[in-house]
Formats: structure tokens, sequence, C-alpha cells
């Protein structure tokens, strides 16, 4: 079979997937939704979600790639060719993580640094430490700049070279960094039970709320990398070699683990130096975007100098994951840019990411506190946008024009060659639960959510508008019947930039 710019192996293909699952998402994102809905509460739904939503979307994801070979738009046309425009919608949601998720990449990168000079410190030296840097107007938006240059030094090198490469080696050396910390967390003593009863011991259902239970849905779709055409292009480069559905399971149980892992470093940890040195929740940040980057430097500073060197080392590990998921984000739009307007991947890489730096320096400025949109900084605005509305959409339609819309036999057949069964499970699943438990769950979820805030309000309306803008892009410029107006994978062989040969021959 001829592989165009692909992955060369399953091995690689699981590995870049779940390098773009695995990131900020769990150990930044997890933790901190955990804390401010209630712990274990939180932590219950969001596995049961994983089983129930994540892994069937990411499969009928992946499925819908790999059969169109092509971007997410072509992808879906070639399901259905008049509902093109939920291919469309995949690509603008990572465009919009992007802008803010480099933002939290730059605070990452400070980390490296910031571990050192944070020696000695206590903890109320180090949340302000972090405070002063987030006030700072050009610090965090120099961090993000950084980051997504590096993001975008890797993702000019191609898909095989680039990122599988990077992946091969960085997962397994976060893993067991993780699991270091998390040992150490859970040996620190005195504050370790009450923790580990706050995260998984003692759930709360009441805290947890509908709210709650939106807020796990969504951070299942944001870990996983769904709902943003993400699994859909990683999916349209591999070939008949790749078991879906295996690979599916393989990467949602891979960052799940993580996530659970990084709870279990930081909530006993979090605990442990509430109670010892008699500080407040907010101190180590329990509930809020920073806890995890205030709690884990209270952990590496107990330890010292050595600590020092631990946390640097840790907060390079994560910062190197983050960028594995924003080289996913990036190359969903990189891949739609050059297939649609048949222009070079290097173009097409650095293209996006000059508008994405221009958007995320606003939501630096505004984390910082420097000003707020409808009450919301604008990190929290964009992360609710996506995570609470734009990617429970987007999961839905896909799984609804999958589950429907191709052959039910081709369907199931491909799933998982040789076990039908599996196949049959899949679409039953992405036909009916799946769609009907998203739809219940974001119902309920902006309701109770809008009743605790009417500004929520002012979500609901950006993200609908949103997707209202997409939709009249889509018929402007992108609705001609056939595949080839914004083609496929093939159409970027030969032009400038994905180089070697060797990738496709094999
Ligand atoms: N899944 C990644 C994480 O958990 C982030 C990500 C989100 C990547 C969306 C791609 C798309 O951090």
């Amino acid at each position: 079979m001829k592989k165009h710019n692909g992955f060369a192996s399953s091995l690689g293909f699981v590995l870049a997937s779940a390098g773009s699952a695995v990131g900020l998402g769990n150990i930044w994102g997890f933790p901190y939704k955990t804390g401010a809905n209630g712990g274990a509460a939180f932590v219950l739904v969001y596995i049961l979600m994983a089983l129930l939503l994540g892994i069937v979307g990411m499969t009928v994801e992946m499925y819908v790639g790999k059969r169109a070979q092509a971007n997410p738009v072509t992808a879906v046309k070639k399901i259905n060719s008049k509902i093109g425009f939920v291919g469309l919608l995949s690509v603008i949601v990572p465009f919009f993580i992007i802008c803010y998720y480099s933002v939290l990449g730059g605070y990452t990168m400070r980390g490296i640094v910031s571990s050192f000079t944070d020696i000695g410190k206590d903890a109320a030296g180090v949340s302000a430490g972090l405070s002063d840097f987030m006030a700072n107007p050009w610090l965090p938006a120099l961090c993000t700049f950084l980051f997504l240059g590096l993001a975008v030094f890797i993702i000019m090198g191609g898909v095989q070279k680039g990122i599988e490469k990077a992946s091969k080696v960085l997962m397994p050396l976060l893993f067991i960094i993780l699991l270091g910390v998390m040992i150490y967390s859970l040996c620190l003593g005195e504050g370790v039970k009450a923790g580990l009863d706050f995260y998984i011991l003692k759930a709360d259902f009441k805290a947890l709320g509908f709210k709650g239970v939106a807020a796990a849905m969504g951070q299942v779709f944001f870990s996983m990398s769904l709902g943003m055409g993400i699994m859909i292009t990683y999916g349209s480069y591999t070939g008949k070699e790749i078991n879906l559905f295996k690979s599916a399971v393989q990467i949602s149980l891979i960052d799940t683990a993580i996530a659970l892992m990084a709870g279990f470093a930081i909530f006993p940890a979090a605990f442990h130096f509430m109670e010892v040195e008699g500080i407040a929740a907010s101190e180590v940040g329990l509930g809020g975007f920073a806890l995890m980057f205030m709690t884990l430097p209270l952990v590496f500073n107990s330890l010292g100098t050595v600590g020092g060197i631990i946390g640097a080392f840790f907060f390079l590990m994560v910062t190197i994951a983050a960028i594995t998921s924003v080289v996913s984000l990036v190359e969903v739009v990189t891949q739609f840019f050059i297939q649609k307007f048949r222009i070079s991947r290097k173009r097409a890489a650095v293209l996006p990411m000059i508008l994405a730096l221009a958007i995320s320096i606003p939501v630096s400025l505004s984390l910082g506190g420097h000003f707020t949109l409808f009450g919301f900084d604008l990190l929290t605005f964009f992360d609710e946008i996506t995570n609470t509305v734009l990617m429970p959409v987007t999961a839905l339609c896909v799984c609804v024009a999958a589950g429907f819309g191709i052959k039910r036999r081709e369907f199931e057949d491909n799933i998982y060659v040789g076990k039908p069964i599996v196949g049959r499970i899949i679409s039953f699943m992405a036909r009916f639960v799946t769609p009907l438990l998203i739809l219940v769950v974001a119902i309920f979820g902006i309701y109770s959510n809008v009743s605790v805030n009417v500004n929520y309000f002012a979500v609901i309306n950006t993200a609908f508008l949103l997707a209202a803008v997409a939709f009249a892009v889509y018929f402007l410029s992108l609705v001609r019947v056939g595949d080839t107006d914004t083609g496929c994978n093939a159409d970027e062989l030969g032009y400038e930039g994905d180089a070697d040969p060797a990738d496709a021959a094999e």
C-alpha cells in the first residue's frame, strides 16, 4: 500500500495520538477541575464518560479520517457531501484552543526556571512569585511566543520526522517522572489521607451538580483531543495495519492514567501543605486554574536544591507534553490549509500560528488581570466556549454523521477487522447512546451554568455565533460537491516542505 506522508508504524501512531491527548489537559486541567467540582464525584463521572463517550468518539473520529485519507472537511464530505460543514467546525475549534493553550504552555515553561528561583520560599512566596509573573504585561507573552515558536519548528518537520520521533522518546519519560512525583506526594505523611479522601474516596455529588457533570464531559473531550478534528487528521495518516478500536482503547487508557496520576501527585501534596503549614486552600490554588503552578513547586521546594532540579525537569516534561499536543492542534489547521489552498507545509503551519500568537497576547493579558470579557478572563471564556459547547456539538455531529451516513456494514467491518461484533457495538453506541448522552449533559450543563451565572449566556451566544460564522464561510466558499475543492492527503506530495520521498515509498 502506498502511504502518503503518514505514520510509519502502529506504535508511532498510538504514541503520536497519545502525545496529542496527553498534555496540559491531564496535568493542569484535570486536577484543577476536579478541585473546583467537588473532588471524588467528578473523578468518578469523568471515568464513566471516558468509557462511554471517549472511546467511542475516538474510534469514530479515527475511522472517519482513515476512511477518507484527508482533512476533516473532505473526510466529512466523503460521508455525505451536504454536511461538510461539520468538518469545518472541527478545524475551527483547534484554532481557538491554540490561542489559550499556548499561554498556559508559556506558564509551564516559566516553571522550568522558577523551580530554581523558588527554592527556599514558602507557600506565600511561591504564589506571590506566580502572581507577579501573571501580572507582568510582557513576560507571559514572551513565554507564549517561545512556546509557539518551538511547536511550529517541530511541525514544519512533517508528520513522521517531527511528531512521531518526538513522541516516542518523550512520552515514556514523562510517565516515569510523574510516577516519581506521585510516589513522593503519597509519602508526605500528614494530610495525605485528607487529600485522598477528597480526591477519590469521599464522593460529594452535591458539590458536583450538573455543572460539574458537564465540566467532566468537556474535560473528557479536551483531554482526549476529541471534537476538534485531531483524531480525524491523525487517523487520516494511517493505513490498513492500524486496528482502530485497539488504538483508541490504548490511547484512552494512557490519557486517563496520566490524568489520574497527576491528581495523585497534586492532591495529597496540596492537603499536606494546607495542614502542616496551616495555609488556606487558595494558597495552594485548590479549585483554581493555578493549582498545578502553585502546588507542585511547593512539593519540589520541600526537597531543597535537588527539588529545584527535579522541578525544572518536571516542568520541562510537561512543556514537551504540551508541545506534542499543540503540534496536533496546529496540524489540523495546517493539513486543512495545505489541502484547501494547495500551499506548502511550511506556509500552512506558519500562517495560523501568527494569527494564534496575535490572539494569545490579549489572552495572557486578561489572565494577568488586565481586563475581562463579560466578567470572565479570556482563558476561561475560550475554554468554556470550546469545552462546554463546540467540542460536544462537533463530537455529536461526527458520531451521528458516521453512524448514520456510512453504510452500516462498511462501518462495522472496519472498526476491528476480524471482530465485527466490536464494530457493531461501536456503531450502536455512535448512533444512539453517545449522541443522546452528549445532548442531555450539554443541555443540562448549559442550563445549570446559566442559572448560576447569567454572564454565561455570553459564552453560549459566542459559541453559536462562531458556529454560524463557520457555517457561512462554509457555504460561501467550500460547499462545492465532491472533494476536489478541499483536497486530500495525496495532494501534499510534491509540494515543497514535506520533502523526503522515503516517507511516501513503503
Ligand atoms: N488533549 C490535550 C491535553 O489534554 C490538549 C489538546 C486539546 C490537544 C485539544 C489537542 C486538542 O492537554
